[in-house]
């Protein structure tokens, strides 16, 4: 069964809006896991837009699942995380301009780094997970570099899947998807675990959620989105019923 990792860095959003204390990711985290929330994730950014420093240790108590810290590779987040011991950091690259994470890191660019950072990870038990492209490089560089997982950036699929309004005759979504696949057979080929998320939703998620070896789903904005009028317990359990029951797309009635 596929896991579901749910992000709640934008119940931190909320509250930094205010400079409050609610509402609190750790109970975001509790109504997250009622809901079936196999994994919670938190993006710890340099900048501290969102979640704070501080929320690590509430949300790690509150979590019974998987803790996913989504950080940059940087010494500062590498030493967080070592004291932390998430079961799992999926390093991202990071833009001080950016909304949200915008592209895959380049781990084939820095992999001399990179074999540091995984090393010190995994020496603190940590499974260390690499957030790249769907590109043959980047997998191939993420197994040198000592990575245990890869999560496969979904972007550019929800936009080819957005674009084509769902219909899997059109080409280029085919070709979106099939991407995301072949690179998921590459990383389990090598022997790494494979994941994948960004900027999947309610009407995108179930193509992905059908790949053959894939292990978790990590979704933020569409569920704390849904959550807004359904409550996130609800929102969440949603998801997973989608990816329970997700099937590959080519052999339902949309397909040619
Ligand atoms: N995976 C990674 C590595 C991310 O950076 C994010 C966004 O924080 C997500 C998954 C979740 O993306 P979304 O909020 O679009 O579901």
């Amino acid at each position: 069964m596929v896991e579901l990792g749910v992000n709640i860095d934008h119940i931190a959003t909320l509250r930094q809006a205010r400079l409050t204390y609610e509402p609190d990711p750790a109970w975001a985290a509790v109504e997250a896991q009622l809901g079936g929330a196999d994994v919670i994730t938190l993006h710890l950014r340099e900048d501290r837009r969102h979640i704070q420093d501080r929320d690590l240790q509430t949300v790690q108590h509150a979590c019974q699942v998987g803790l996913n810290l989504e950080m940059a590779a940087t010494d500062e987040m590498v030493e967080i995380a070592c004291a932390l011991g998430p079961h799992m950091a999926t390093l991202v690259p990071e833009g001080r301009q950016e909304v949200t994470t915008e592209g895959g890191l380049d781990v084939a660019g820095q992999l001399s780094r990179l074999k540091n950072v995984t090393a010190l990870l995994r020496e603190a038990g940590i499974c260390p997970s690499a957030f790249i492209d769907a590109d043959p490089d980047q997998v191939r560089a993420a197994a040198d570099a000592g990575f245990e997982a890869c999560e496969v950036h979904t972007g550019p699929y929800a936009h080819a899947f957005h674009a084509a309004a769902g219909n899997f005759r059109r080409p280029d979504l085919r070709q979106a998807l099939d991407r995301v696949a072949q690179t998921g057979s590459m990383i389990t080929a090598l022997g790494l675990r494979f994941n994948a998320g960004h900027a999947l939703n309610y009407a995108n998620v179930k193509p992905i959620a059908a790949l053959p070896a894939l292990e978790q789903l990590h979704i933020g904005h569409a569920i704390v989105s849904r959550a807004l009028f359904i409550g996130l317990r609800a929102a969440v359990t949603e998801m997973k019923q989608l990816i329970n029951t997700a099937a590959h797309p080519y052999t339902t009635s949309q397909g040619p």
